[in-house]
Formats: structure tokens, C-alpha cells, sequence
């Protein structure tokens, strides 16, 4: 039997064993997937010894996704890009990093949110590893405009500055935003973790603008309560990303893609 582990900390509330177990139910595969707690100090032990125990791939979360880079044997390209890496594939000399957040988000918002990106105005809230994640699939999809607007200043800068070869990406404050409209606004900050939200102006939202939140439950509620006010006509919360990148990952995995509308339909039951 296959094994599979996610990691992260903390870790006990992760779905990620429920939607690989959905996905293993449905494709007839015989494998395990466990979640394993393991801080950042321990994580290059904890690889290593997966490893030596045969396990066939593992997923990263929070806090571990910049930290695991290092501890990759190889990356691919878009680990690279996104700097962090999600998904470690077994290799006989090590571990293969590569980050599917980016696949699962563009999977969710394209595939089944049915919200085109190419040629809308499109916002990016955060600039931390979340939005760095996302930022090379987003300009992939050839927005009219993408703007990335922070709290601290340089750091949208920063991000613009390296990104700037790989597509046009205008870095922006909070305040600066005041004037600007956007068909979709997609919330990249942790704010909402601690049940606050990025300041957007009124009027951000044009005509039939749409709001997601890359978090899903509690977190995303703060963001997306606020912009159905500032007038998004709708909202969404990150949950068909996370089911959208185990589904990149498993198909990484096992060479074979799992139908994700019944086991996303299962969670939000
Ligand atoms: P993650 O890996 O989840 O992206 P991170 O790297 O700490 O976490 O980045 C979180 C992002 O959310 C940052 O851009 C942060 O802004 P600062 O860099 O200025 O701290 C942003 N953020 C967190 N709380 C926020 C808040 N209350 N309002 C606006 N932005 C916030």
C-alpha cells in the first residue's frame, strides 16, 4: 500500500486525509495518508526519515512550505516561481518539490467558479508567501491588469520588481487603491485569521466584481462579509482551491486526475 503524509503545524484539524481518502475511494487506490504534526525545526528530520520509511509523497502546509524549499532534491518550475513548495514527490535520492496552490486556485476560479481571467482587472490583497504562490498562474491567465496591494509597502514593490519579466504586475498601497475598480478581488492576506480585513475603498468592486478568499471557513468571513457590502454580486471562500490542489497533487502522484465536484460537495456538507 501506498503512503502518504500531510505535515504541517498545527495539523490536527486538516482536511487534506478526508479529501485523499475521498479521491482514493473514488479511483479504487489501495494508500494510506496521514496527517503528521512536525514544527519547522524538525521538518528536515521528519522528511528523511519518511523517506527511509518508503513514503511515496507528502504535502507541506503552514508553516512549512518556504522552509521545505531547501529541503528539496529538485523543484520544479513552479515551486520555483511560487518560492514555497506543497507537494513533495518521492524520488529515489530524495524529494521533488512542487507547489500546486497556483493549478488549484486557477482550477477553481476557471474551471468551476467559471470566472475567465483573461482580460479582467484583477486584485491580489497580500503580499506574503500566499500571494507569491499564486502570482505566476494569475499572470499566466492573462488579466487586462494585476495589481498587488499591501500594508507594507515595499513589499508589493519587492514582489512586482521580481516578477517584473514574467508579466505586467503593479505594485500598490491600500490607499493608493481609492479610484480603481476590479472585476475580481482575491483576498492573499491572513487577515482574516485574526478576524480582520484588508481596507478597500467603496466603489473597488465594478460591475458584476466578484470577491474570493484563498482561506475557507472562519477566516474568509471577515473579506467576503465586507465585499458583498462594497457590492461583489458574488463571493467565494478557498475551499475549492484546497480541494482543486490535493487533486493536482494526487494526480502527481498517481498519474490519474480525481473528479473533485462530489468531494468538494462532501465537505461543504
Ligand atoms: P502567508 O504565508 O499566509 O501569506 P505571510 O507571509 O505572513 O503569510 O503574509 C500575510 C500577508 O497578509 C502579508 O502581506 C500581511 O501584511 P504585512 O506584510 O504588512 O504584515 C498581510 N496581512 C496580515 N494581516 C493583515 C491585516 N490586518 N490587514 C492587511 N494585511 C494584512
Amino acid at each position: 500500500m501506498d503512503r502518504y503524509a500531510v505535515l504541517g503545524h498545527p495539523i490536527a484539524h486538516s482536511l487534506s486525509p478526508r479529501i485523499h481518502g475521498l479521491f482514493a475511494a473514488q479511483t479504487g487506490a489501495a494508500l494510506s495518508y496521514v496527517a503528521i504534526d512536525s514544527e519547522a525545526a524538525a521538518l528536515a528530520e521528519t522528511l528523511a526519515r519518511l523517506h527511509t520509511e518508503g513514503y511515496a509523497g507528502v504535502n507541506l502546509t503552514l508553516p512549512l512550505k518556504v522552509h521545505a524549499v531547501a529541503l528539496c532534491s529538485e523543484l520544479s518550475a513552479r515551486a520555483q516561481a511560487a518560492g514555497s513548495v506543497n507537494t513533495l514527490i518521492r524520488h529515489e535520492s530524495g524529494w521533488r518539490g512542487d507547489n500546486t496552490d497556483g493549478a488549484g486556485l486557477l482550477r477553481d476560479l476557471q474551471h468551476n467558479l467559471g470566472c475567465k481571467l483573461a482580460g479582467q482587472r484583477v486584485l491580489l490583497l497580500g503580499a506574503g508567501g500566499a500571494a507569491r504562490g499564486v502570482l505566476q498562474p494569475l499572470l499566466d491567465a492573462q488579466p487586462a491588469e494585476l495589481t498587488i496591494a499591501g500594508r507594507t509597502p515595499w513589499k508589493p514593490e519587492d514582489l512586482a520588481a521580481e516578477f517584473k519579466d514574467r508579466g505586467a504586475l503593479r505594485p500598490c498601497t491600500f490607499l493608493a487603491l481609492k479610484g480603481d475598480r476590479y472585476d475580481l478581488v482575491i483576498n492573499a492576506t491572513s487577515a482574516g485569521h485574526s478576524g480582520a480585513t484588508p481596507p478597500l475603498p467603496p466603489g473597488i468592486y465594478a460591475s458584476g466584481g466578484r470577491a474570493y478568499d484563498l482561506s475557507y471557513g472562519r477566516a474568509a468571513e471577515p473579506f467576503l462579509a465586507r465585499a458583498r457590502e462594497l457590492g461583489a454580486v458574488q463571493v467565494f471562500d478557498g475551499l475549492g482551491m484546497l480541494v482543486e490542489q490535493a487533486a493536482e497533487a494526487f494526480s502527481l502522484w498517481r498519474g490519474l486526475r480525481p473528479e473533485t465536484a462530489s468531494v468538494l460537495a462532501a465537505l461543504r456538507s
